[in-house]
């Protein structure tokens, strides 16, 4: 029995000595393809996102390539797949940019979305891969979201959303606090990715781009930091000059005070070099 017990034991320790020996980050040759991005005629040009390799019954990619990134996987899938039911959900997406998400939403039995963008050029390409995945039950509407929560506009789609689902887009806007007030208005519960300020990490922070700013919404005050955007012309930017980034703290002020009551962080990462925090609130 001992020596059942000790010839397991050195196994275990070989495994994990094996396992721990590979270097990480290393890409075997075999696993990468050389082939280029598939394109799409309708649309030409560059696509940022890899959404023309996504499949669905309407539409196979030519084929799956390994295309490694210059800043990494999207990590915020496993939150997606792992924490998130949406089957028979109606869900208000906000900054679909290409449909990515879009499609995956839908593959993962949403009954409808609303996808809300606010460039002419990202809207046609989200309408194009409606066209390519037979997205039936997405509709695509270009406003811009400043203008929702500040009252000027009302959603050409409305409500009632299960779900508002807000990825890579609240680190874009002005006034955070005011937007979540307005998708709690809009859905009960938030799916939320988002950057914010790290204390931790402020390295990361460049002072080109960054500066520590607070915000004055009502009688509230959040501190953070304003980011500079690209402009209209940068694909991925917010629509106004400035952006702001709270603490983590802050954040959670902004949740609550908007009327969230649970507030769940399902993680935190380093996503495109910066910190980001992944929530579920209702
Ligand atoms: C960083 S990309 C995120 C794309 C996608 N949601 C994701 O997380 O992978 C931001 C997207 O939001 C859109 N966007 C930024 N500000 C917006 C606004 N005020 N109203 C509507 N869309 C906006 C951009 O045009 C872009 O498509």
């Amino acid at each position: 029995m001992k020596t059942l017990l000790r010839a397991w034991l050195d196994r275990l320790g070989y495994e994990i000595r094996n396992v721990k020996g590979i270097p990480e980050d290393v890409v075997p040759s075999w696993t990468i393809l050389d082939e280029p991005l598939p394109t799409d005629d309708a649309i030409p040009g560059e696509w940022i996102t890899n959404v023309l390799e996504l499949a669905t019954a309407a539409h196979r990619p030519p084929r799956l390539a390994y295309h490694r990134k210059a800043v990494g996987e999207d990590l915020r899938i496993k939150y997606f797949t792992y924490f998130l039911d949406l089957r028979g959900l109606r869900i208000l997406e906000l900054g679909p940019c290409e449909g990515l998400w879009s499609i995956l939403i839908e593959k993962m039995g949403a009954s409808a979305t609303v996808a809300i963008e606010a460039r002419p050029e990202n809207l046609a390409k989200c309408r194009r891969v409606k066209e390519l995945h037979h997205l039936d039950r997405t509709t695509f509407v270009l406003q811009d979201i400043e203008d929702l929560y500040n009252g000027k506009e009302t959603l050409a789609q409305p409500g009632p959303f299960d779900l508002v689902f807000c990825l890579g887009l609240l680190y874009h806007l002005p006034e955070p606090a005011r937007a979540l007030r307005w998708m709690r208005q809009e859905g009960q519960r938030l799916f939320l990715g988002t950057h914010y300020v790290e204390p931790a990490e402020s390295r990361r922070y460049i002072p080109q781009v960054f500066h520590e700013a607070q915000r004055r919404e009502g009688d509230k005050t959040y501190r953070g930091m304003e980011y500079r955007e690209g402009g209209r012309s940068d694909p991925i930017s917010g629509t106004s000059p400035f952006s702001f980034w709270p603490l983590e703290a802050d954040l959670i002020a902004m949740l609550r005070d908007a009327g969230y009551t649970r507030i769940e962080i399902l993680g935190k990462d380093i996503l495109n070099r910066m910190p980001h925090i992944t929530r579920l609130a209702d």
